[in-house]
């Protein structure tokens, strides 16, 4: 092996990473001998088995696994044995590649997919990878190595790939940083973070998953470990992007582009999408810590109908329980719960509650007696319960990694689904404990049967946590679709929750961060997020609160939250003019409702993010490397939020092909910068031409008027574009059984014409039998509407800007003509 291998400058930079455990284990001033890297070496056997190929220097072993024709995972054994496969990540790993091949030449092997190869080189075990024109996207540095550690038994794992110049890296979920992660180091140890501020890391949650782009062309990596781990984007070294885990075994998918958007839907490929949420989810959301007594959740209810705020759902905080106590209720706050939902119900409000870990140790508490009897607490090694404290007092913590304990708890929502409560709100589950921060390292877990220490179930705690809350809820709400949101979560958490993202402050720093978290967040696999709008801690002003009701109405998950200590903070507190613009958001909201379930389908079947950074939809035009201050929500809206005080303008950059300002409907061709008017009552938004967007009318909560019609914008396009529409019954798990409407709408034009076509999948119908088309930038004086075959003489062309009629919803092609 290369000398410059033995002795790379990273290991230097490693040492400095290791824990603090660890290092003292290590000090050479207490005589314990430094620990070396070990390097793979030179390969020496190759044997298949099926769709594997493992490759041994006569000790160590990797395997080389062909999931897909664009997947293949890679894994490390140091000494020939692998762990057992489990991931909570990926729970199961569907093999789709049929046909593969393994060839050997002189210098290496290569396993090959129609799409991409897998060179292992036999010298040095230096692994790459390139597509089938063999480019190469992907290569080692030094090859995979580890640290052996006697003393907890296990081995430091790492990973180096070649960093190139102009590489840009996106993902990892839940960090506070600049869009493009380059130049930095990140660990991912979920952590409450309480006010967070730029740069600081980590978070709450770990997506050990990230995107390279480099000269146009994208691939991805997954690291499937969750033990503590690092990933470093040429900061210490601009030649190498690193990656390490604390533990575990190093398992990566390479994931291949060459699209970003690819590399995302294979990433849910593995990892699973969210499941449809229930439509009320994607209305407006209103939260304090706390609302009670009662009255005041009901003041605050009232006030949303009094100042026709449209609102789905109402928060109840941690005081509505006694003492904290999971499960319970404080009947001096809240008398009759059922009661006081069932009200609330019948008024469109929908209640999510919060639960929390953290079990009061209380004998007289039925949740703390049951669990202690089963044993279902976390426990020390010495086998001593492990106890912190949390909002209850002194606290135990059910072990989430077991699934006996999950069951058990999702049972213990039996109650609250009877009282009417509609979705629960997962909180402090990195988890969190006052003071120690968490739980001690040696804290045991059972970890579905491959038990471990806290190192390696502490990033999926929360995770679990919610998952158990979840299938809970689904079991008990029979066919109902259960909301559930968490603070903690580990890649996969999608399938069970949405998230927010933690304790954020009422500042304009922090609503550009969270704007840039989003849409973090929502390439890393977590579509159903949001922010605390108006910023948990501190006080926003009207303006500020404003300015993030916008970005809000355009965040997957909506939801206005403050901490106890602030002023109230409903969309009617700061007065005019800004009572009537948030109005005005949050009605738009609504009317997008269609637009937005539309888009999370396709997130769901399809694997796409619902919020896309620029980067993601024009990944060639190298400036858009660094644009983080808009994104289109699905593929139709481009959302450019004002983001500091005062602002009268901005530049906004619109994409190639031609956009339609939301608010005066004029055309204007893409691919440049532009300066855009931003006053109090607007942010820059733009429609792509082609597009269809189907509008609902404005209602005070999801359910309240019948849809009697839907209106269908059509924004015409001299080129041809595709626009999805998706209908359910928007609570139900129908859609399983293929009971939804999924329709496709094609568009184009010319000079003279406009053709709509409409085509249908799915067993749903809806119950409203005409859309009113209002088709928006014809270029010409229309004469004649032809709808499958029928002339239409019933039009209206009384507005500038717009044109139209109406027809049954069941149409297959329209044509309006010159
Ligand atoms: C945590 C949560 C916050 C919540 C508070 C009280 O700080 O992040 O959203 O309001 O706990 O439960």
């Amino acid at each position: 092996m290369d000398d410059n291998i033995l002795d790379p400058e990273l290991t230097d930079n490693h040492d400095v990473e290791v824990d603090e455990e660890f290092h003292h284990l290590n000090n050479p001033v207490l005589g314990i001998k430094p620990i070396e890297k070990k390097y793979l070496g030179t390969v020496t056997e190759v044997v298949q088995d099926k769709n594997k190929f493992f490759f041994s220097d006569n000790d160590a072993r990797v395997e080389v696994t062909v999931v897909s024709d664009e997947i293949i995972r890679v894994r490390l054994a140091p000494h020939g044995v692998f762990l057992d496969e489990f991931s909570y990540a990926v729970p199961e790993l569907k093999v789709t590649a049929s046909v593969f091949s393994l060839h050997e030449d002189e210098n290496e092997y290569r396993v090959s997919t129609n799409t991409v190869n897998c060179h292992i080189n036999k010298q040095d075990f230096l692994i790459h990878f390139s597509d089938s024109q063999e480019h190469v996207t992907s290569s080692d540095a030094v090859p995979m190595h580890w640290e052996e550690n006697t003393q907890f038994g296990g081995y430091y794992v790492f990973g180096t790939k070649v960093c190139h110049q102009d590489e840009a890296f996106y993902g990892l979920g839940d960090k506070a940083s600049n869009l493009n992660l380059r130049g930095r180091r990140f660990r991912n140890w979920n952590t409450d973070a309480y006010s967070f501020a730029w740069n600081q890391d980590p978070l709450y949650r770990t997506i050990p998953f990230y995107i390279s782009l480099n000269e146009g062309i994208a691939h991805g990596i997954f690291v499937d470990n969750t033990f503590r781990s690092t990933f470093d984007f040429a900061a210490e070294d601009f030649t190498k992007t690193s990656f390490w885990a604390d533990g575990g075994e190093l398992q990566y998918y390479y994931i291949h582009g060459p699209h970003m958007m690819d590399v995302v839907k294979r990433y849910h490929s593995l990892t699973g999408t969210h499941p449809m949420p229930p439509l009320w989810a994607l209305g407006y959301h209103q939260c304090r810590w706390s609302y009670y007594p009662e009255s005041k959740v009901r003041s605050v209810t009232r006030g949303f109908r009094d100042n026709k705020i449209p609102c789905d759902g109402i928060y109840l905080d941690i005081d509505y329980m006694d003492g904290y106590r999971c499960f319970t209720w404080n009947r001096k706050y809240f008398p009759d719960p059922k009661k006081m939902i069932k009200e609330l119900a019948a008024d469109g409000f929908k209640t999510v509650i919060i639960i929390d870990p953290g079990i009061r140790v209380d004998d007289n508490y039925a949740v703390f007696r049951e669990g202690k009897e089963k044993k279902y607490f976390c426990r020390r090694c010495d086998d001593y319960f492990m106890e912190g404290h949390v909002w209850p007092g002194r606290c135990q913590f059910p072990d989430f990694t077991n699934p006996e304990v999950r069951r058990w708890w999702g049972d213990l929502f039996d109650e609250l689904v009877e009282a009417g409560v509609a979705g629960v709100w997962n909180d402090m589950n990195e988890p969190a404990v006052f003071g120690a921060g968490t739980f001690p390292d040696d804290v045991r877990h059972q970890y579905d049967g491959y038990r471990g220490s806290h190192r390696k179930a502490h990033n999926v705690y929360g995770m679990q946590m919610v998952r158990a809350t979840y299938e809970g809820l689904r079991k008990q709400m029979k066919n109902k679709r259960p909301f559930t949101i968490t603070r903690a979560g580990y890649s996969g958490v999608q399938r069970y929750a949405s998230v927010w993202t933690g304790d954020n402050v009422a500042s304009w720093e922090h609503l550009h961060l969270g704007h840039i978290q989003l849409q973090r967040l929502s390439m890393s696999g977590i579509p159903f997020c949001g922010t605390d709008i108006g910023g948990f801690s501190g006080e926003p002003d009207g303006e500020l609160f404003t300015r993030w009701i916008q970005l809000g109405t355009f965040s997957p998950f909506m939801r206005a939250h403050s901490a106890g200590d602030t002023k109230e903070r409903e969309p009617w507190s700061f007065g005019e003019p800004y009572t009537a613009i948030n109005r005005k958001f949050i009605e738009l909201r609504y009317r997008l409702l269609p637009y937005l379930y539309s888009t999370f389908w396709e997130h769901h079947r399809y694997g796409f993010p619902i919020l896309r950074p620029v980067v993601l939809q024009e990944q060639d035009v190298l400036n858009n490397q660094a644009r983080q201050d808009e994104f289109t929500y699905g593929d139709k809206i481009l959302i450019c939020p004002v983001l500091e005080p005062g602002q009268t303008q901005r530049i906004v950059y619109l994409p190639k092909g031609k956009w339609y300002n939301f608010w005066d409907k004029k055309l204007i061709e893409g691919g440049n910068e532009i300066t855009v008017p931003t006053p109090l009552e607007t942010i820059p938004m733009f429609i792509k031409a082609g597009s269809v967007i189907p509008e609902y009318p404005v209602q005070q909560y999801v359910g309240e008027k019948e849809i009697t019609e839907v209106k269908i914008n059509i924004y015409y396009s001299d080129y041809e574009v595709n626009s999805f529409f998706f209908e359910d019954y928007g609570e139900t798990f129908a859609y399983e059984q293929d009971i939804y409407s999924e329709k496709k709408f094609i568009v184009n034009g010319d000079a003279a014409s406009l053709t709509i076509e409409q085509s249908m999948e799915g067993l749903y119908t809806p119950r409203y039998e005409n859309y009113a088309f209002n088709i928006v930038g014809l270029p010409f004086k229309p004469a004649k509407v032809i709808i499958d075959g029928k002339m239409l003489t019933d039009f209206d062309q009384s507005g500038d800007a717009s044109f139209k009629f109406i027809f049954t919803k069941n149409f297959k092609k329209a044509e309006i003509l010159k």
